[in-house]
């Protein structure tokens, strides 16, 4: 998947304001390069402040990337955050990143798939994710999984893909080749998948609108940077998130895929 190629291009960015590879860095350094979904650190204020978080969170984040909600959040609450990412090379340069800001004592990230990673005893206050649960076929797996993970009245927050119609043979094949999209319900579903497995919902936000515009926008930034960014990164890592742009952007805005930010509670 295009967005997951050539992750270590955000030392390109480094490079471009100065900071060599060997330099000790600051959240805010990177965080318009390190957030892969939608509103960047935007999002992650609106999760920080709906969940309570505070210095004495504990918290399970799925699908951490190369770490920047995780950073951003243990930076701005003081939280504690086991991050959990499935692709060894985004893990091992999330580990990096968070190791030259200094938060290695509150981030801690594994490499691993959270079907099947055994997190022992341990258990978390909050489990968040953004954009990633999408990727996983078996809901019923993983939100049993996360409902264990959390304390008694642990909170569950996630941002994620929805379908907005019932997808055609021809669509699903398409988005799980260029996406590896593989669980997209419609918002209604989702939100009752969540209730079934003993969720209360607290809050849920259907974000189509909002992603439709915010990936549109995205498109046509990138467009007229196109030079800039040919000279920071190279042709091959511009035409690849290209591509990844605008096939995101297209399915935003034909109508065929949304989004659904939502908050439950374990009860
Ligand atoms: C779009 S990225 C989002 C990264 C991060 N949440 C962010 O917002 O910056 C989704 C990530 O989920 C990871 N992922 C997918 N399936 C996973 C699984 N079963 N367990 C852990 N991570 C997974 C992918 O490798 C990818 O890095």
């Amino acid at each position: 998947m295009n967005l997951y190629n050539n992750v270590e291009r955000i030392f390109n960015e480094l490079k471009e304001i100065g900071k060599s590879t060997s330099d000790s860095l600051q959240v805010k350094d990177l965080t318009q390069f390190d957030q892969f979904h939608y509103h960047g650190t935007d999002a992650i204020d609106i999760s920080i402040k709906k969940l309570g978080i505070n210095s004495k969170t504990r918290i399970l984040d799925v699908g951490s990337g190369i770490g920047g909600p995780a950073r951003y959040i243990a930076d701005k609450t003081g939280a504690k955050i086991t991050a959990i990412e499935l692709q060894a090379d985004q893990n091992d340069l999330a580990s990096n990143l968070t190791k030259k800001c200094g938060l290695s004592n509150q981030v801690s990230h594994i490499c691993g798939d959270i079907l099947n990673y055994n997190f022992q005893n341990q258990r978390f206050d909050i489990v968040v994710s953004w954009l990633t649960l999408y990727h996983i076929s078996d809901h019923q797996a993983l939100l049993k999984k996360l409902y264990n993970l959390l304390n008694p009245n642990g909170l569950f927050f996630t941002e994620d893909i929805t379908s907005r119609i019932i997808l055609n043979k021809h669509d699903l094949g398409e988005i799980e080749k260029e996406i590896f999209g593989m669980h997209l319900p419609l918002y209604d579903q989702y939100i009752s998948n969540i209730e079934k497995f003993g969720f209360k919902v607290i809050f849920a936000e259907d974000m189509s609108e909002s992603w439709s515009a915010f990936t549109k926008q995205r498109i046509a930034q990138y467009n007229t940077d196109k030079d800039r960014n040919i000279r920071v990164h190279n042709k091959e890592i511009v035409e690849s998130l290209s591509s990844f742009y605008n096939f995101v952007g297209k399915y935003f805005s034909n109508g065929k895929l949304g989004g659904i930010r939502i908050m439950a509670k374990k009860i």
